[in-house]
């Protein structure tokens, strides 16, 4: 297990600091996201849009549940914000796109816990006393 801190100071940093992820970004890769509300993982998602080379911009999905976004890998993006438990969230599907051959980020990863596998990657962003400062946390089982 590996974990990595970084301390982002604007919207593009904390971009920065998922698009240097992109060796990690192979076909059945998870991400995982966690934070509060406007905490940035949206941000951090379009991030991994960058590194994937994802031409249309990343949106919330959190009125769609699931937005896929084509690239040299797709990458699917999710939000289980609306979600009440890990069974609603396997009967929506989304378990699906962990092996539909490309990249998966999950907002509200909290809500299908128990449905992730081992190795997924964990991203945990939170605030600090300055309003653009973020410090992010990448939690990985076996970094490669
Ligand atoms: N260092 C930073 N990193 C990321 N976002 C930042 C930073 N500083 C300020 N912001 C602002 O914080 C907000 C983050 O919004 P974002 O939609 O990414 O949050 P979120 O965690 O996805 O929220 P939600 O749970 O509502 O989906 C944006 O308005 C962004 O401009
Ligand atoms: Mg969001």
């Amino acid at each position: 297990m590996s974990i990595t801190r970084i301390t982002s100071k604007s919207p593009q940093e904390t971009r920065s600091a998922a698009t240097a992820l992109k060796p990690r970004l192979k076909p059945g890769a998870v991400l995982a996201l966690h934070g509060d509300l406007g905490a940035g993982k949206t941000c951090f998602v379009q991030g991994l849009a960058d590194a994937l080379g994802c031409a249309e911009p990343v949106t919330s999905p959190t009125f769609t549940l699931l937005h896929e976004y084509p690239g040299d890998l797709p990458l699917f993006h999710a939000d289980l914000y609306r979600m009440d438990s890990a069974d609603e969230v396997q009967r929506a599907g989304i378990l699906e796109y962990l092996d539909a051959g490309g990249v998966l980020a999950i907002e509200w990863a909290d809500r299908a816990a128990a449905l992730l596998p081992a190795a997924t990657i964990h991203v945990r962003i939170s605030t600090g006393d300055e309003p653009n400062t973020r410090f992010i946390e990448i939690e990985e089982l076996n970094p490669q």
